[in-house]
């Protein structure tokens, strides 16, 4: 049987994002965060490389926002860019006030500054970092804080289902609990969305199991436009190693001088871009692909063994331990790298405040996009983003909303209609064909005719999926199956509205930029499939 509860704001997704805002909101109101599995498990949780923000005195708000508008292709927002980028250094304070333990310029010196590493696209050095698991120590920070806080109540193991809404406002959700194998109904005033991006719709992904766009395929269902789906960051350099499920190795080996290589040991991204391995990652990861198909090779080789071994050892622990669990010293050897898909730059329309179409329903982090990252997002700007947005969501909830306000019952989750499945087999087959047509079609190289088979199949199995989610009822897989052919087939019809190449768009049909594409990628679910591709990019 069922359960109903009720909070003040329910936050689905417990990354950077979700436990952020939870910990901006006012203490007199009831919260919960829903999250999918463990803490462990999220993106940010994951995150080797850092936090981008204005902190040395050489450096300037003005250089970091051109710096995000140049990797942007020209298509961020620029107003979004300043306000993400103005906030950065405030919220970088509020962290290291929480006890966040960032690497020391020289950790001997009382008061020593944070010590700043450089990412692709970033003309200075502005990225503060926790040696290469920024993500772990930023989680774990978060984490201690949120469970001291009694207004706050974690619910592990609750995949969101679908939003409820009344009276054209969002007054809830559905989610289903793993460990009582039941759907409950949640109310709430506001519902956050901080699910995180939909990289594992590719085959090949640095993400954790759960970035199936859970969020965006919530918020589109509900009545949400969407935009810039088009745009898939692929990291250009993941361990390639066939016992090892993809791992990141971080774009600061690059910023530290680490030099890409052919087998035979030529360097080639100087043939590319001039600013070679510091190139955007559109830029990287397409070269990369490029000199792996003209040679029919299965990776290609990141070389950090000219630094010092004590250099490599600080700065990189984990990936030197990782490596080295597979018989790679990094020390004297270069790592076997490839691309995988690693960050959604689009998703759910939203506004500095992260209010989305529906009221009451917010957004922020990767499911969304603010405007920030445009064609292309630069490294480590996503924390950034999280963090700003994270706080002003919760300044802006917290000025409307009233503790402990009644909410009306909402009606209970049906299953009178749905039976036990018994074709599992249905669904594992729907995820793996999902995935493989989306990196063999919908890739780093994308075509027109490519694309068009790719919309025929996820058009199947869109109806496939849909059919089974009417007849059997709910099972993890089904439902993140259900919302990952809902992103695929908005990253397809994106694409194809985008008639030109652009950042992480690349389209051997129109391999140049177009000055009639600079508005973003608008999806409107209120129109019909094909007035919306026809309108996108209006
Ligand atoms: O390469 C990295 O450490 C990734 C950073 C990012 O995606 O921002």
């Amino acid at each position: 049987m069922s359960s109903q509860f009720k909070y003040d704001v329910v936050i689905v997704g417990s990354g950077t994002a979700g436990l952020s805002a939870a910990l901006h909101l006012p203490s007199s109101l009831s919260i919960a965060i829903l999250a999918k599995a463990d803490l462990e498990q999220t993106s940010s949780s994951w995150a080797q490389g850092g936090i981008s923000a204005v902190l040395d005195p050489e450096d300037s708000i003005e250089l970091h926002a051109r710096d995000t508008i140049v990797a942007g292709a020209g298509i961020c927002e620029e107003s979004v860019v300043e306000f993400t980028v103005a906030n950065g250094a405030e919220c970088i304070n509020w962290l290291a006030d929480l006890g966040m333990p960032f690497t020391l310029d020289n950790p001997e010196i009382v008061d020593s500054a944070f010590h700043l590493t450089r990412e692709g696209g970033h003309s200075k050095r502005r990225v503060v970092h926790v040696a290469d698991t920024t993500g772990k120590a930023l989680q774990q920070t978060l984490q201690a804080h949120v469970a001291e806080r009694r207004n706050i109540k974690v619910l592990y193991e609750h995949i969101a289902i679908d939003l409820i809404s009344r009276h054209q406002k969002c007054a809830g959700l559905y989610a289903y609990s793993l460990a009582n194998q039941r759907v409950d109904v949640f109310r709430a005033q506001k519902v956050i969305l901080a699910t995180g991006g939909a990289s594992r719709v590719y085959l090949y992904t640095s993400n954790p199991d759960g970035s199936t766009g859970d969020g965006i395929a919530m918020a589109w269902r509900a009545g949400c436009r969407v935009a810039n789906m088009e745009f898939n960051q692929f990291h250009p350099t993941c361990l390639y190693h066939p016992e090892a499920r993809t791992f990141l190795i971080t774009e600061a080996v690059r910023g530290e001088g680490g030099k890409l290589l052919l087998p035979n040991g030529e360097r080639f991204m100087p043939r590319f871009d001039d600013r070679a391995e510091l190139a955007p990652r559109d830029i990287v990861a397409r070269a990369i692909d490029h000199e792996m198909k003209r040679l029919g090779i299965d990776c290609v080789y990141l070389d950090i063994s000219h630094k010092s071994r004590a250099f490599i050892k600080s700065h990189f622990p984990a990936i030197y331990q990782r490596c080295l669990h597979f018989d790679i010293d990094i020390t004297r050897q270069p790592i076997p790298v490839v691309p995988a898909a690693h960050y959604t730059c689009g998703g759910v329309m939203i506004d500095t405040d992260g209010r989305t179409d529906l009221e009451n329903l917010y957004a922020i982090g990767e499911v969304t996009y603010s405007g920030l990252h445009g064609a292309n997002r630069m490294a480590s700007n996503s924390l950034l983003e999280c963090l700003v947005f994270a706080r002003s969501a919760a300044r802006a909830i917290a000025d409307e909303i009233e503790p402990g306000k009644s909410m009306p019952a909402l009606a209970r989750w049906d299953e009178s209609q749905v039976t036990d499945s018994d074709e599992d087999i249905v669904v594992s087959h729907n995820w793996d064909e999902l995935r493989r047509f989306m990196w063999d079609y919908v890739g780093i190289v994308r075509t027109n005719k490519r694309l068009q088979r790719a919309l025929h199949r996820s058009e199947l199995l869109e109806r496939e999926i849909d059919e089974y989610y009417g007849n059997y009822k709910v099972s993890p897989d089904l439902l993140e199956l259900r919302n990952l052919v809902v992103v695929a087939d908005l990253i397809i019809r994106s694409a194809l509205a985008r008639k030109e190449s652009r950042g992480l768009h690349f389209t051997l049909d129109y391999p140049e930029s177009s000055d009639d594409f600079l508005a973003p990628t608008v999806l409107d679910p209120r129109l019909s499939k094909q007035d919306r591709a026809s309108l996108a990019s209006i």
